[in-house]
């Protein structure tokens, strides 16, 4: 675990108490900027290990090496992340132990942001968090108050320590979805005209994505089946890529039996009848080429159809650009699914592709039953719905 400057930085003695309660050992090691907040003496003792802070101690070295050090774990976790530790990440600065072990490690790494809020809400940081997350780097989310140096508000607190307890402890295996399996789906899919040509949409796979990685940082045995995408796949998650309705549906199939299924993927509803094997040309008539359509697979309503295969809970989105609740209430109904997640993806919410999203999550047709929800980051999204999901289960058993 990497401690890294910041006033938030006596929150990670409580942290490496609490882990190591639950039997997971931390190997501290502590920027020059850390240990102005936490001395080595206090994190050495409650983390029970040595505390390291030289790049080139020659002990330090010699008992363990920085490779070692960067290869000797399950996990990386920086917490408190400053912005200046998340600036080296993201262009590769290695000038100090932490810094050199964080470019050297082929291990997962997790961060936990703390700044002043206006530090997290600069073009620089957004950007740099940005580049993290697409490397597949996983954020647990600073949150929102008052600073502790300032009496100004924003977001940038570190996570509480129950969060960085929760997201480490089920990243490792131990979390409220440990024993469970989860289905995925994510992403667009693309329905070949011809060799060059496809039908698709605008679904970047953000939302999928970040509910695939929080089910599986709660301990899920998870599948992921994607859509063409520009997103890393997400740590600690079984990715299945594939392109078409169909290849989507195949890939479910394989991924059941599963206690849950998420289908997040904006799926085509249509195909041409007929894909072109070659290029289709234009005739010199002047007259575009007319296609005929045939209906995709839903995957959806085949994995809410009852039978023994189907998922305990599954979870559809609705993707609506008008009378968003009413009409995911009724694609609630038709599809056969447990809840329904409904979201604006008319122009200007900046659903598609966007880093938040407003939800409505509706699990049944009275009012009580629907939830709304403010805007939130998709990882948060991601996160809450994976609570809930996580609560239904144990319900359940
Ligand atoms: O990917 P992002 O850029 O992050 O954007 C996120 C999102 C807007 C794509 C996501 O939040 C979302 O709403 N996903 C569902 C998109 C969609 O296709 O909605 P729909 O209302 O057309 O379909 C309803 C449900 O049926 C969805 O769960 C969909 O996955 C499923 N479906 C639809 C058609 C089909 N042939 N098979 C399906 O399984």
């Amino acid at each position: 675990m990497i401690v890294s400057g910041g006033i938030a930085a006596y929150k990670c003695l409580e942290v490496i108490r609490r882990l190591r309660d639950q039997g997971i050992a931390v190997r501290p090691i502590l920027t020059r900027a850390g240990a102005q907040f936490v001395t080595p003496l206090s994190l050495g003792a409650i983390s029970g290990d040595k505390v390291y802070q030289e790049l080139f101690s020659l002990t330090d070295e010699h008992e363990i090496g920085h490779i070692r050090l960067a290869r000797d774990a399950d996990l990386v976790l920086v917490a408190p992340a400053t912005a200046n530790i998340l600036a080296k990440m993201a262009q590769g600065i290695a000038d100090d132990l932490a810094s050199t072990v964080l470019l050297a490690t082929d291990l997962p790494v997790m961060v936990a942001p703390a700044m002043n809020p206006l530090m997290w809400s600069h073009a620089a940081t957004q950007a740099n968090m940005r580049i993290l997350r697409e490397r597949g780097i996983g954020v647990i989310e600073p949150g929102e108050g008052e600073m502790a140096e300032s009496n100004e508000r924003g977001i940038g607190r570190l996570a509480e320590p129950e969060d960085i307890i929760g997201t480490v402890t089920g990243f490792l295996g131990g979390g409220r979805l440990k024993g469970r399996r989860a289905l995925v789906t994510s992403g667009p899919t693309h329905e070949d005209i011809d060799p060059v040509r496809y039908i698709g949409n605008h679904s970047s796979g953000k939302q999928g994505h970040a509910i695939a990685g929080a089910l599986a940082r709660l301990g899920a045995e998870t599948t992921l089946v994607t859509g063409p995408v520009q997103l890393p796949d997400p740590a600690g998650v079984t990715t299945v890529h594939v392109r078409s309705a169909q290849e989507m549906l195949a890939a479910c199939e394989q991924g059941l039996p599963a206690d849950v299924a998420v289908c997040a993927a904006a799926v085509a509803d249509w195909r041409v009848a007929e894909r072109a094997a070659e290029k289709i040309k234009k005739d010199g008539t002047g007259q575009p080429p007319s296609f005929r359509f045939t209906e995709n697979p839903d995957i959806l309503k085949s994995l809410s159809a009852p039978g023994n295969r189907r998922p305990g809970l599954i979870i559809g989105f609705a993707a609506e650009t008008q009378t968003v609740i009413e009409n995911a209430v009724s694609k609630r109904r038709a599809k056969g699914c447990d809840w329904i997640v409904a979201n604006d993806v008319s122009a200007g919410s900046g659903t598609f592709g966007g880093d938040t999203n407003i939800v409505h999550l509706i699990r049944g047709e009275g009012e009580t039953d629907i939830e709304h929800w403010p805007r939130l980051s998709k990882a948060d999204v991601a996160r809450r719905l994976g609570d809930e999901i996580a609560a239904a289960l144990e319900t359940a058993s």
